[in-house]
């Protein structure tokens, strides 16, 4: 088998999708915590949740790809900010682009999904951190609240799912 999922997950819905995708193309699925010898793989499909900006594990995993000609690469991330605005859009990939190499994030197919978040569930260090950034988002303007601060307000200290499973179409079809 020569193509691979990739998949950086805290809580688990990153590794939902990366699930779904596996049964419905018949791809393995491996967490970046296991993954050995990412260069045998001709077409290598990484999904990570977004933390503070960064994709679980990417940068630690794709920095060990040393050749990528003729290669196949998908970058999916899950977030709890709207994947369809496009202020999210570009603030999550600018931060790619600071994660992997320039040769990477131009050959790379970036897909965004949605996920989810369960305050009762997070580790301290996530709850500390989730709380400071709460209050510092509560002080930013009404007009200057961007899609992932509105998101981060309204889902605060709440057990929510936007997890969907059809949002993986896409990226399905980009492997064809
Ligand atoms: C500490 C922390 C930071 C987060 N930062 C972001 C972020 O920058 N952008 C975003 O859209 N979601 C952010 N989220 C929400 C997660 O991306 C979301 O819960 C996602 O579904 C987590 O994936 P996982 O369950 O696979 O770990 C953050 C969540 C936590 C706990």
């Amino acid at each position: 088998m020569n193509e691979i999922i990739v998949y950086g997950s805290c809580y688990g819905t990153t590794k939902k999708y990366a699930e779904e995708l596996s049964g419905k193309t018949g791809i393995e699925a491996v967490s970046c915590k296991a993954v050995n010898d990412i260069n045998r793989y001709q077409t290598i499909i990484y999904m990570g949740g977004l933390y503070a900006g960064g994709v679980e594990g990417m940068k630690k995993t794709l920095k060990n790809l040393n050749d990528i000609t003729g290669k196949k690469l998908i970058i999916a991330t899950v977030g709890l900010a709207d994947p369809t605005d496009k202020q999210n859009i570009d603030h999550i990939r600018n931060n790619i682009r600071t994660q992997v190499s320039p040769e990477i994030y131009e050959k790379a197919r970036i897909f965004h999904l949605r996920g989810g978040i369960d305050y009762s569930k997070l580790s301290l260090l996530h709850k500390t951190m989730m709380k400071l950034v709460y209050k510092k988002a509560l002080s930013v303007p009404e007009e200057e609240k961007t899609a992932e601060i509105r998101a981060m307000i309204e889902t605060y200290n709440k057990q929510v799912d936007f997890v969907d499973l059809n949002s993986l179409e896409p990226v399905i079809e980009s492997l064809v």
